[in-house]
């Protein structure tokens, strides 16, 4: 079974996953759209994430791994933050790409993607290799997208979309700290969209210009960080296997100490082996980084560098004065059992939504024969996610359009409607291709009233994966498929 990328991304179009945006426009490039299908998972994606980071967290019981028991809170803060912000955090100065233009095929690159990018006057050679190509020297190009506030639209209206969700949760540490009751070791999550004006956005939707994090920053003091960066990092590469993602295809990858962010103590990323990519090579779906007091601190001092020394101080213009001006509030944490004031250390476990969405399609997708009604063998595509994932949770049929059975499967579907399960109703067709339409959406239960329904007031439920069926009483329907979901 080969899982190209072209097949998956045929899927995702022809039933109703991913859409590039704007389409009938010739699409934009770096956007995409989620279709009925794709909105469901993704939506379960974001969930399930919000469910076992926050809303299942028990701060009463300590996790296995966990150096304590911890709190865990949601925020939402607004897409566009004071300009301030992004001076301080580092964004404004440093988070840019180094861009490369080519006078000869007016193709615009980044840097440290041309040894693999294929030139686009001769795909068989790689940019730079063909004898053609007139490249410019490399420039820097600032990855934060831009926006004008207000009416007069002068310079000083200029505003950033926000390039990643972090940092409205670290300007809001003391006003959840202020507001509830939060003791440290604590995280603050938070879901939504971030921005990023990519030079190059490629493979489908690992790298667009509009995406959506599930951002975790964790409190907690300094001399504990490095246990909680050890216990976030295994954690959260388990929650991909206990979703499904196969352990050869995903890795825990520490960074060498050159990789590291000016700011970070240490980090490891989640990868997964996207079919997009050669053998053997991986692609980012979390950073999970220890970023010390770098954040709170420059939300307080200003933007800081690294001295000489290696030590990190606000960064000065040559009269003296900070570069960047902090917010001059004091964002220490005052521990009342131990009397002790201190800036925290964060840990950041950094999902992408999006990238996590695209790897569950990748890992669900498999090929293989089934027999059709007449016994010969078909292929049928199947789209293995985990239940909790599965954008339609279960397929309602009757086998035939009379004999009381479509009101019998209706009654049937509006009961695990009301239990606020996805469904989907079907009475077109033959059977076997109403199961195959649901195996390629990734459905996995169908239930189906037959011909005996009527005396034994039972149907048949299938499963996706292990093709069995049983016989389940009509009366105890919802609770069997609630229950097979959680499984
Ligand atoms: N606050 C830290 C941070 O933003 P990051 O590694 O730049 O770290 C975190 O981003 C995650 O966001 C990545 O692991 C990836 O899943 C997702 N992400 C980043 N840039 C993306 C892009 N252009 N398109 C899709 N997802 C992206």
């Amino acid at each position: 079974m080969t899982r190209s990328m072209e097949k998956i991304v045929a899927l995702c179009k022809r039933r109703g996953f991913i859409f590039q945006n704007s389409e009938i426009y010739g699409g934009q490039n770096g956007f995409w759209d989620y279709g009925p299908l794709g909105t469901e998972l993704k939506r379960n994606v974001r969930d399930v994430w919000y469910h076992d980071m926050v809303s299942a967290h028990n701060e009463l019981q300590q996790p296995a791994g966990a150096p304590s028991t911890f709190q865990m809170v949601g925020l939402e803060s607004a897409l566009i933050m004071h300009p301030q912000v992004w001076k301080c955090s580092g964004h404004y100065d440093l988070f840019h790409d180094m861009m490369v233009d080519c006078h000869a095929c007016k193709g615009r690159f980044r840097q440290d993607h041309i040894p693999n990018t294929p030139c686009p006057q001769k795909p068989s050679k790689m940019v730079g290799e063909h004898t053609g190509c007139q490249l410019t020297e490399p420039r820097e190009f600032n990855l934060m997208m831009k926006t004008i506030l207000g009416a007069l639209g002068t310079e000083e209206d200029a505003a950033f979309l926000r390039p990643e969700t972090a940092q409205g949760i670290f300007v809001n540490f003391k006003n959840v700290c202020d507001s509830t009751r939060v003791k440290l070791p604590f995280g603050i999550c938070q879901v939504g969209k971030s921005f990023r004006n990519e030079i190059t956005p490629r493979n489908f939707t690992f790298r667009s210009r509009e995406f959506e994090q599930m951002e975790i920053e964790f409190f907690c003091h300094p001399s504990q960080s490095r246990e909680w960066y050890t216990y976030w990092r295994d954690r959260r590469y388990n929650w991909y296997l206990n979703l499904g993602i196969a352990k050869d295809r995903i890795i825990l990858r520490d960074h060498h100490q050159d990789e590291l962010a000016h700011y970070s103590v240490g980090t490891a990323d989640i990868e997964y082996a996207f079919p997009f990519l050669s053998e053997g090579e991986f692609g980012e779906l979390e950073g999970v980084a220890h970023r010390g007091d770098f954040d709170l601190r420059s939300h307080t001092e200003g933007k800081l560098t690294k001295n000489a020394a290696g030590e990190l101080e606000v960064e000065k213009n040559a009269d003296g004065t900070p570069k960047h001006r902090g917010s001059g509030k004091d964002l220490t944490y005052f521990d009342d059992q131990t009397r002790e004031r201190f800036l925290p250390h964060v840990i950041e476990p950094s999902a992408g939504a999006d990238r996590g969405t695209l790897a569950f399609i990748c890992e669900a997708y498999h090929e293989d024969q089934q027999p059709d009604e007449k016994g010969e063998m078909q292929e049928r595509i199947l789209m293995k996610f985990h239940p909790r994932l599965a954008p339609v949770k279960a397929a309602v049929f009757p086998l035939i359009k009379k004999e009381g059975m479509p009101e019998k499967a209706a009654e049937i579907f509006g009961e695990l409607k009301v239990a606020g399960l996805n469904c989907q109703y079907d009475q077109q067709g033959a059977i076997g291709r109403r199961y195959r339409r649901q195996d390629e959406i990734g459905t996995p239960f169908c239930i189906t009233v037959d011909g005996d329904t009527a005396k034994d007031n039972c149907v048949t439920v299938r499963d996706r994966d292990s093709l069995q069926q049983d016989r389940v009483p009509v009366s105890r329907i919802v609770d069997e498929i609630v229950s097979r979901l959680k499984a």
